[in-house]
């Protein structure tokens, strides 16, 4: 498709918010921020035509956005998006985790969704403009954060097949705390027999709302069953571990090593990634493959697994304390302190809050 090549690099109007919100107001919401409820007082939009490329970049009151009902996004999901977090440092500072990571992996998410590539230095400077506009928002209790999520959608108003000539790029941002209400309190999961999220050759591996719709009556299925994330397992013999409906999934051995999941239909995790790298920086072996339903159940089972987590921006890490299905439940052993999923969640947040070195160079700052 094209590239941004034509208008690199973008130049951003601000457009203040003359309504933007009083600070008490502010401070209340960050005080208990949840997960997604709440919206800075900024956006970035960014069009893309066919004929023009990327341009008019701004920075704008939030708000909504006025889109034709037949702007395809609404009829033929031509969407992708991403999700990052800006973290407040102890000395007012404000920075990202590996944002050339998510760049990557969204311009690989456009090029599958047959949308424009925007450059990775137009995409990490999007995020500084929101961050330096709404840096008051930047949330500095333990554990918060301020979510970041550039999207991408067909706005071209038509209703033919194929994919758009006009584009809009956005970034909103919400304040964040914990994921799952519990904090880290460990999650069960259930596991879908009947329902595939991605298939062979599909849209697996990319960030785009089709995945995550197919994964919602299979989650309301999860939920059902009292667990708060589903678990699905390849499409094709339905025998392989793939993800859960919004983070990956990691398994340790009682020798220490970890094996995650190959497969090309999952998503590419930079949290799972970045744990890994942590994980083989300790000496640990770590192991990128296909992963049966059945080598969980008796490796838990006989010990072999001593411990199973999730991963991903929103829930950072979280451990597993159950996988249930239909007419079976694997309880793993409960993640104390000292464990290896607890102190590797530990890990990686000292280096996003800057609590600790960064030796893989992985944060960036954003507000300066
Ligand atoms: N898998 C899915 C389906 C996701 O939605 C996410 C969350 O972004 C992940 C995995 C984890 O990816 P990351 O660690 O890059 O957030
Ligand atoms: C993220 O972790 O950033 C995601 O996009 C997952 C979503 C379930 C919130």
């Amino acid at each position: 498709m094209t590239t941004a090549a034509d208008t690199y690099p973008l130049h951003f109007e601000l457009t203040p918010n003359d309504a933007a919100r009083a600070d008490a107001e502010r401070e209340t919401m960050l005080s208990d921020p949840g997960f997604g409820k709440y919206f800075t007082d900024h956006m970035v939009s960014i069009e893309w035509t066919t004929e023009g490329g990327w341009h008019d970049a701004a920075v704008l009151p939030y708000g909504p956005l006025t889109l034709d009902p037949a702007a395809s996004v609404f009829h033929y999901a031509q969407e992708i998006f991403e999700g990052i977090k800006a973290y407040a440092h102890e000395d007012g500072s404000v920075w990202t985790f590996r944002p050339e990571a998510n760049a990557r992996r969204f311009a690989r998410s456009a090029a599958r969704l047959a949308l424009p590539e925007l450059s990775a230095e137009d995409f990490i400077e999007s995020l500084k403009q929101i961050v330096r506009v709404d840096k008051g928002w930047v949330p500095t209790s333990d554990e918060t954060s301020l979510y970041l999520r550039p999207f991408m959608i067909a706005t071209e108003s038509f209703l033919g097949v194929r994919a758009a000539h006009k584009v809009g790029y956005y970034v909103i941002a919400s304040p964040a705390g914990a994921y799952f209400t519990g904090g880290v309190t460990p999650v069960s999961i259930w596991l879908s027999e009947n329902f595939s999220r991605a298939g062979k050759g599909g849209t697996g591996a990319a960030k785009t709302g089709g995945n995550y719709a197919a994964s919602l009556l299979p989650q309301e299925e999860a939920y059902a069953h009292g667990c708060s994330q589903v678990l699905f397992l390849d499409s094709v013999d339905t025998t392989y571990i793939e993800e859960l409906g919004g983070m990956n999934v990691v398994l340790v051995y009682k020798d220490g090593t970890i094996v995650t999941p190959e497969s090309d239909s999952i998503l590419e995790g930079i949290t799972r990634d970045s744990i890994l790298q942590l994980a083989a920086d300790r000496g640990h072996k770590v192991e990128r493959r296909r992963v049966s339903l059945d080598e969980w159940k008796t490796g838990v089972e006989s010990g072999d697994i001593v411990e199973v987590f999730a991963c991903g921006t929103a829930a950072v890490v979280v451990p597993i304390a159950e996988l249930k299905g239909e007419g079976f439940s694997i309880v793993s052993p409960v993640a104390g302190p000292d464990s290896l999923t607890l102190s590797l969640r530990a890990e990686l947040t000292d280096i996003q809050y800057g609590r600790r070195a960064d030796p893989h160079g992985w944060l960036t700052r954003l507000d300066a």
